[in-house]
């Protein structure tokens, strides 16, 4: 289930966040961001929105999404996505990013832009393009991967009119 993330998620959202910058292997985010930081950057007010992927009370992913750029920008959609390392491969990513999708749509986005995908994380990669995403280009090398060196970043783009 998807809904809204209410003030009182963030101890379960907390460790997705933490075990994500901590890898290293799918955001270019600092890995020694403190948990204030990262509740600053997660937690986004509105318009943004923040969504919690729960199964009973346990916290399996979140998401958020928000206009990708201000002013002659603000027409497209982006947003971020992790789940719970316990819970991928269960359909919650497919989940949060359908629910991402029918935010963007009924918010009236032109297009929603995932401004920087690791080329080398397949399981981001065949979601997003099962839901009809496009890569639009690669930033050659732009993402220091722990395994697999140098590796590009996808700008993928999903046309919503
Ligand atoms: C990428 C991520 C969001 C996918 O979420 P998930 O819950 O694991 O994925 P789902 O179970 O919903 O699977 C959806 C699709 O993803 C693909 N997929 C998922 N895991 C995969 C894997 N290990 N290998 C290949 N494809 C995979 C499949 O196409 C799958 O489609 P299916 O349902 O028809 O099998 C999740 O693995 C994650 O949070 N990873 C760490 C953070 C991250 O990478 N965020 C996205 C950054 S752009």
């Amino acid at each position: 289930m998807i809904r809204e993330a209410r003030d009182d998620d963030w101890p379960g959202i907390w460790p997705i966040i933490h075990d994500v910058v901590t890898e290293q292997r799918t955001f270019p985010y600092d890995p020694e961001m403190t948990e204030p930081a990262a509740r600053r950057m997660w937690l986004l007010p509105p318009p943004a929105r923040v969504v919690v992927a729960v199964d009973g009370e346990r916290v399996t992913g979140t998401a958020n999404m928000y206009a990708n750029r201000p002013g002659p920008g603000s027409h497209i959609a982006s947003g971020s996505l992790m789940v719970a390392k316990e819970a991928r491969g269960t359909g919650v990513g497919r989940a949060l990013t359908t629910d991402l999708i029918g935010w963007a749509r009924r918010s009236g986005f032109a297009a929603i832009q995932f401004n920087a995908v690791v080329e080398v994380n397949v399981a981001a990669v065949r979601l997003y393009e099962s839901l009809g995403f496009v890569t639009l280009g690669t930033a050659p090398g732009a993402f220091r991967h722990p395994d697999e060196g140098d590796v590009g970043l996808r700008i993928m783009w999903l046309d919503l009119r």
